[in-house]
């Protein structure tokens, strides 16, 4: 896709948005014409998933690596892997096609093939880049976010990214927008992704879009780890969890322990309850459930490992109430279906509401911090970005909280990646 014309870069420097769900690549190319690059087919966002399958020992990438999965090939999905910067898991290994894995390194396998992509479109090399970050990535940590950031500019320069630099998600966003005002406007913008919500108070000028230094314009920045994988577990747990006995109150009247059911429902720990420890664990746990279906379709559940198909279906059926405002059923069939029983949940707007409420309160809380933070009474535009921006009960919430104020919907998908490209033409110029 080409846009607008900009002053051209003397470097070729890729802005690479590493998304906790999906990722994207762009870049301004020698002409000064910013293009996306279809990193997925004819997509240019990619869904930051790894599948080693094992039987034919392949490791598949992006929408392959979804699809290969939820047909129920044999192997090891990976999704998430951004949340887990920054932690001690990053450095733990892993059992895929037989062999230890690294986190670390899958994260590498993933941006070696992000370069690979981007430089077989491009149709030549590709060392520089910048890095988004989010505001946080983890919260209340200074030291884990300063090695999450680290980690992830290791893992680029190990996949052949020799020259990189950072620039944080939601100015990445705003840089974006900027080149489509046409006058100067003050911005709250508003990013919300699978992992995290970050938020931009920005004075957009047209005028200094091509300047390196913008932090004058920047007027405050915050951020919350919460996003739509947050939601997703939060609504697994809502109401697909209680049927394999999350919840469930059992022998001697305690509820059934519940670690177990948390893994399952967090994307980046899904891995955690396959382990045979935890299956022996989760086995062991009959003796405290009444129901023993519960438990029989626990042990489907963790045996079968349907952990990311249980959640993709919920993400899906998040989508489908968010854009339509209507129930959407999520079929659970999958899971040891015995008779006639049919087995599947329902999400309503209303019980997406009240799952995600506190979550939402908190989202919308950061991003009042952030006008307050600005100095200004308040601010010209909201523009959103990021998948979950499009999430219902989040706009409402937002509209509540900023009244009056003018909402606009912007590029969902590829805004970062661009920003991030635009941010490498101005340091390269
Ligand atoms: N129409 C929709 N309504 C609600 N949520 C949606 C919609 N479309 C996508 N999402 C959610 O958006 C999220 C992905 O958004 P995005 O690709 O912007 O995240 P990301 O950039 O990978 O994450 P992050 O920036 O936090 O690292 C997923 O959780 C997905 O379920
Ligand atoms: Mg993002």
């Amino acid at each position: 896709m080409a846009t607008k014309v900009l002053p051209a870069a003397r470097n070729l420097t890729l802005g690479i948005d590493f998304g906790t769900s999906n990722s994207a690549a762009a870049v301004v190319d020698s002409a000064g014409v910013l293009q996306v690059i279809p990193l997925d087919g004819v997509r240019s966002e990619m869904p930051t998933a790894v599948f080693f399958a094992s039987e034919t020992h392949n490791v598949l990438f992006g929408s392959e690596a979804m699809q290969a999965y939820l047909n129920g090939s044999e192997g090891r999905l990976l999704r998430s892997l951004k949340s887990l910067l920054g932690s001690r898991l990053m450095d733990e290994y892993t059992s895929v096609n037989d062999q230890a894995m690294r986190f670390y390194d899958i994260v590498v396998l993933f941006f070696k093939e992000l370069r690979r992509r981007c430089e077989a479109h491009l149709g030549q090399p590709v060392t520089c880049a910048v890095l988004g970050r989010p505001v946080h990535f983890v919260d209340d940590d200074a030291a884990r976010d300063v090695l999450a950031q680290e980690t992830l500019g290791r893992a680029a320069a190990e996949a052949g990214f020799t020259s990189t630099a950072f620039q944080l998600e939601p100015i990445a966003a705003a840089l974006d927008y900027e080149q489509r005002v046409s006058r100067q406007t003050t911005a709250l913008v508003v990013d919300i992704g699978g992992g995290t919500s970050d938020f931009t108070v920005i004075c957009l000028n047209p005028a200094h879009s091509a300047l390196a230094d913008r932090s004058a314009d920047i007027l405050s920045t915050t951020g919350v780890h919460i996003g739509g994988t947050d939601f997703d577990r939060l609504l697994d747990l809502s109401t697909v969890m209680p049927l394999l006995g999350y919840k469930h109150i059992g022998t001697g009247n305690r509820p059934v322990p519940n670690s177990v059911f948390f893994e399952l429902s967090t994307w980046h720990l899904i891995h955690q309850s396959y382990t045979r420890k935890a299956l022996h664990f989760a086995k062991e746990l009959w003796t405290d459930f009444t129901d023993q279906r519960l438990h029989r379709r626990l042990m489907d559940a963790l045996e079968g490992q349907h952990g990311h198909r249980m959640l993709s279906h919920v993400e899906a059926a998040k989508i489908s109430c968010s854009v339509s405002g209507q129930a959407a059923l999520i079929d659970l069939d999958f899971l040891g279906h015995r008779g006639s029983e049919h087995l599947g949940a329902t999400i309503s707007a209303r019980s997406m509401g009240e799952a995600l409420q506190q979550a939402l309160a908190q989202v919308v809380q950061c991003a009042q911090l952030c006008v307050q933070r600005s100095g200004l009474t308040a601010v010209d535009a909201v523009y959103l970005t990021g998948g979950s921006s499009a999430l219902r009960p989040l706009i409402e919430a937002l509209r509540t909280a900023m009244p009056g104020v003018t909402l606009i919907e912007g590029n969902r998908f590829g805004g970062v990646a661009a920003g991030l490209a635009y941010t490498g033409a101005a340091r390269s110029m």
